[in-house]
C-alpha cells in the first residue's frame, strides 16, 4: 500500500472531516430533535452522549481507519477475516443514504433558484408536493422522471464525481477547504440576520426553555444518541475511510474533540437561526412558536420559504444564502459517503480511481433517479427512515459489540491512538465504549424494533414498508455478506506489511 493517498495537512483531514459530519442533520434535525426532547434540558443527554459515545466512537473510528489503513472492508479484514462483512454492510448502508441524499441537496439547488422571485408563491406547501415534485396521493409508484429534479441532480453528481476523481488531497481535500469556509460564513450570516428579526427572541425562548422533566424519560436519552451518532457520521464507514489516508506521525485523539465540537457547534448555532427565524414568522402570523415547528423536508422546503415570504427586506437574498448553505453543508458530506464505497471497490477489485469513481458513483447516480420520479418522495422517506434505524444506528451497535466484546481489541487500539496522540485515552475510554455505549444502544434498537413491528412507519402500507422500507435496510446487510465472498488479493490482507 506504498502509494496510497493522503491528506496533505491535518487541517485539511479535519475540514474533510468537519465537512462530513456537518450536513442536513446539522441544520434541519437537530433544532427540532432538541425542541422535542425538552428544549434546554436536552442539552444534559446531549452532552452526555456526546463525551461518553460520539467522541469515543470517533476516536475508536479514526484509530482504526490509522492503523489499519484501508476502507471499511479491508480495515474490518485486517482486524480479523471474519468481520469483514461488517466493513461492507457499512459501505453498502453509505451506498443506499447517498442514492436519496443527492437528491435533497439536489432539491436545495432548485430552491436556491426559486429564492430570487419566491418562485412559490403564497403557498410553499402546494408548491413542493404539487407543482415542484408532482407527488401522487398515494405510496408505491415511481411515475415519470421529474425534470426540475433531475436537472440539479445531474450537476450534484457531476460535482461530487468530480471531485473525487481528483483524488483525496486535490480533490476531497480543497473543495472541503473550499466549501466548510463558504458555508461557516454564509450561515453565520444567515444566523446573524435571523437573531435581529422581531420575534427572534420569542424563538428563542421556546427553543431553550428546559423541560427539567424530560430527563427522565429515557426516549429523550434515545433521542440524543441518535442525533449523535447520525450527526457524526459513525458507523458510516466514513470516518473509518477519511482516517486510513492520515500520515504516520498524526494525532488522533486531539482531531476527533475539534471533529466533535465543531459539528455541535454547527448545530447548536443552526438551532439559534432556525428558531430565531421560527420567533419571527410566529410574530408575524400572529401565531405561538410551537404550531411551526417542523424539521425535515418540511422545515427547509415549506416553513423556511413562507418564512422567506413574511421578510423585510432582502428576501430573495436571504433565501438564496439559506438554501446554499444546504447544498454546501450537503455537497461535503455526499462526498464523504461516496468515497467510503469508492475507496472500498478499489482495492477490492483492484481499480484504478477513475474506474472506481466512475462504476461506485456511476451506480448510485443511475439509483437516484429513482428518487427524483414523481412517487420518488414516499421512497425516499422510507428508504431514510429504515436505512437509519435499522442501519447506521444497528450497524453501529453491532460495531463496538464486534471491537469492545468479541474481539476485545480496545486495548491494543488504545496503545495505538496513545502512541501518537496528544491527549491520552485511558481505562474510561474503554469503559463508555465497552460498557455504557453497547448497552444504551442495544436498549434503543430493541425499543425501535418494537415500535416499528406495532406501528407502521409513516402509516405507509406493510406491503410498501416490506421492500422500500425494511427490505432496503436487509439489502445492505445481505449486501455485505455477498461482498465478503469474493476473495482478496492475499498481499494486500497480510497486514501490517514489515516494509510499510
Ligand atoms: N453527519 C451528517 C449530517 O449531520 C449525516 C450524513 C453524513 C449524511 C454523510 C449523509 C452523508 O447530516
Ligand atoms: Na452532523
Amino acid at each position: 500500500m506504498e502509494n496510497r493517498p493522503q491528506w496533505g495537512t491535518r487541517a485539511g483531514f479535519i475540514l474533510a472531516a468537519i465537512g462530513s459530519a456537518v450536513g442536513l442533520g446539522n441544520i434541519w434535525r437537530f433544532p427540532a430533535v432538541a425542541y422535542d426532547n425538552g428544549g434546554g434540558a436536552f442539552f444534559v443527554p446531549y452532552l452526555f452522549a456526546l463525551l461518553t459515545a460520539g467522541i469515543p466512537l470517533l476516536i475508536l473510528e479514526f484509530t482504526l481507519g490509522h492503523k489499519y489503513r484501508g476502507s471499511a472492508p479491508l480495515t474490518y479484514a485486517r482486524l480479523n477475516k471474519k468481520f469483514e462483512w461488517l466493513g461492507w454492510w457499512q459501505v453498502a448502508i453509505s451506498f443506499v443514504i447517498s442514492t436519496y441524499y443527492a437528491v435533497i441537496i439536489a432539491w436545495a439547488m432548485s430552491y436556491a433558484v426559486f429564492s430570487i422571485n419566491q418562485k412559490w408563491g403564497d403557498a410553499p406547501k402546494d408548491f413542493l408536493y404539487g407543482d415542484y415534485l408532482q407527488l401522487p396521493a398515494t405510496a408505491g409508484s415511481a411515475g415519470g422522471i421529474v425534470p426540475g429534479v433531475f436537472i440539479p441532480l445531474l450537476l450534484v453528481w457531476m460535482i461530487t464525481m468530480g471531485v473525487l476523481l481528483k483524488g483525496v488531497k486535490r480533490g476531497i481535500e480543497i473543495a472541503n477547504k473550499f466549501m466548510i469556509p463558504t458555508l461557516v460564513i454564509l450561515f453565520l450570516v444567515i444566523v446573524l440576520r435571523a437573531v435581529t428579526l422581531d420575534g427572534a427572541s420569542e424563538g428563542l425562548d421556546a427553543f431553550f426553555k428546559p423541560d427539567w422533566g424530560s430527563i427522565a424519560d429515557p426516549k429523550v436519552w434515545v433521542a440524543a444518541y441518535g442525533q449523535i451518532f447520525f450527526s457524526l457520521s459513525i458507523g458510516f464507514a466514513i470516518m473509518i475511510t477519511y482516517s486510513s489516508y492520515l500520515p504516520k506521525k498524526t494525532d488522533l485523539t486531539n482531531s476527533a474533540f475539534i471533529t466533535g465540537f465543531a459539528n455541535s457547534g454547527f448545530e447548536l448555532l443552526a438551532g439559534i437561526g432556525v428558531f430565531s427565524a421560527l420567533g419571527f414568522m410566529a410574530v408575524q402570523q400572529g401565531i405561538p412558536v410551537d404550531k411551526v415547528v417542523s424539521e425535515g423536508v418540511g422545515l427547509a422546503f415549506v416553513v423556511f420559504p413562507q418564512i422567506i415570504n413574511e421578510f423585510p427586506a432582502f428576501n430573495g437574498l436571504f433565501g438564496v444564502v439559506f438554501f446554499a448553505c444546504l447544498t454546501l453543508a450537503g455537497l461535503t458530506s455526499l462526498i464523504s459517503i461516496v468515497e467510503t464505497y469508492v475507496a472500498a471497490v478499489q482495492e477490492k477489485f483492484k481499480l484504478t480511481r477513475t474506474k472506481a469513481v466512475l462504476a461506485g458513483g456511476g451506480a448510485s447516480a443511475v439509483i437516484s433517479v429513482l428518487f427524483a420520479t414523481k412517487g420518488g418522495l414516499y421512497f425516499l422517506d422510507a428508504a431514510d427512515y429504515f436505512i437509519n434505524q435499522f442501519g447506521v444506528a444497528l450497524a453501529g451497535l453491532v460495531e463496538v459489540v464486534v471491537i469492545a466484546w468479541v474481539l476485545r481489541e480496545l486495548k491494543g487500539l488504545e496503545t495505538h491512538a496513545n502512541s501518537i496522540s496528544d491527549m491520552m485515552v485511558g481505562s474510561s475510554w474503554r469503559f463508555f465504549l465497552g460498557g455504557v455505549t453497547p448497552l444504551i444502544l442495544g436498549y434503543m434498537m430493541f425499543q425501535n424494533i418494537l415500535t416499528n413491528i406495532k406501528v407502521n412507519y409513516g402509516d405507509y402500507p406493510i406491503e410498501f414498508l416490506a421492500y422500500a422500507g425494511w427490505g432496503v435496510a436487509a439489502a445492505a446487510l445481505v449486501a455485505g455478506f455477498l461482498l465478503m465472498a469474493v476473495k482478496w488479493d492475499r498481499k494486500l490482507i497480510a497486514f501490517p506489511s514489515k516494509k510499510e
